[in-house]
């Protein structure tokens, strides 16, 4: 089979006007539209705007974006990411952009993703009846099944730890979008920021939680929510990682060779060797761990509130 990872044109993008809506989380996104391609805006983050303290905003981009292109590379329903370059002159027409409130941004290239207006993150279903209209309307529910395979294949615990208690869930990161057409809804992965464990170092003995080794056996991606629709399916979840594994070396490098220069300067070309090898050691063993363990982490997530 040919595969085509290479990045399209589009996906480079020119930040030409800001648009004013405040957009939640940690990493001070902005809301920008680059009118020399498809109409619409993109949610940008800086750079320069670090996600917690663990993780600094060139890394943060790495990882949302290489992330982001695995997922789709194996077909999941993923956010289409993007580089948005900035150049002096559109950060001299909205110059609070270079403020800290608003990222800190600079002239250079920043992580994009598209924005599709009128979506809810899965926090908004909270209650019985909300549940039920999110489980009549979804059209790809298997979407839940890609997200436990990205999220422990890929060691990305910033959307659930059900087994290790370190900060529960984060709903805000998988995004509930109209669907396309037929009034549907759409189960959209988003925020791949802290994959690669967040910190992606191959350190032995590894450092909690942020090295890759550091959840040799952890079951990320399962929500409360998502677990009491009865949404999980442990075939599904094999099938999916099944097409992460299918990824080859050449193919995640291929992905790596679409991240600008300028947002890898957290780490040198030898890391990023061990990263891709760690991560496809891991995808190579995962089968066994998401066997022995979904349906225990299941249960777990039901009654956790
Ligand atoms: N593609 C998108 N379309 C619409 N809203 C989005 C999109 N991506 C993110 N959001 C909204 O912005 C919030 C922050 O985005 P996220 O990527 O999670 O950034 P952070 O790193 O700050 O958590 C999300 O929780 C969601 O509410
Ligand atoms: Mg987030």
């Amino acid at each position: 089979m040919t595969r085509h990872l290479l990045i399209p044109p589009r996906r480079l993008l020119r930040a030409s006007i800001w648009e004013t809506e405040e957009l939640p989380g940690s990493a001070k996104a902005q809301l920008i539209v680059d009118d020399s391609s498809s109409p619409g805006g993109w949610i940008v983050k800086s750079i320069r705007a670090s996600q917690g303290d663990l993780v600094s905003g060139d890394q943060a981009a790495f990882n949302d974006y290489v992330g982001s292109r695995i997922a789709e590379a194996a077909g999941f329903s993923v956010g289409e990411v993007g580089i948005m370059r900035m150049d002096d002159e559109f950060l001299d027409g909205y110059k609070h952009l270079r403020n800290q409130s608003h990222g800190s941004f600079i002239a250079g290239e920043h992580f994009a993703v598209k924005y599709y207006p009128g979506s809810q993150t899965l926090d908004y279903y909270f209650s019985a009846l909300l549940r039920a209209e999110l489980r009549a309307k979804c059209i790809n529910p298997w979407v839940v099944n890609e997200v436990v395979a990205f999220d422990s294949g890929l060691s990305n615990w910033d959307r659930s730890i059900p087994m290790q208690g370190l900060s529960g869930e984060n709903p805000k990161n998988l995004l509930i979008r109209p669907a396309r057409t037929g009034g549907g809804l759409e189960i959209v992965i988003i925020d791949q920021g802290y994959c690669f464990a967040a910190n992606w170092n191959t350190m032995v003995p590894p450092v909690f939680p942020s090295s890759l080794g550091a959840w040799p056996n952890e079951v990320f991606g399962v929500f409360h929510t998502l677990a009491k629709l009865n949404m999980y399916d442990q075939n599904e979840v094999l099938v999916k990682l099944g097409m992460l594994q299918s990824l080859t070396v050449a193919d995640i490098n291929s992905i790596i060779q679409e991240v600008p220069a300028s947002w890898l300067g957290f780490t040198t070309s030898a890391q990023l060797t061990a990263l891709v090898s760690a991560l496809t050691h891991r995808l190579a063993g995962y089968a066994r761990i998401i066997t022995g363990n979904l349906t225990s982490v299941r249960t777990h997530a039901m009654v956790k509130v």
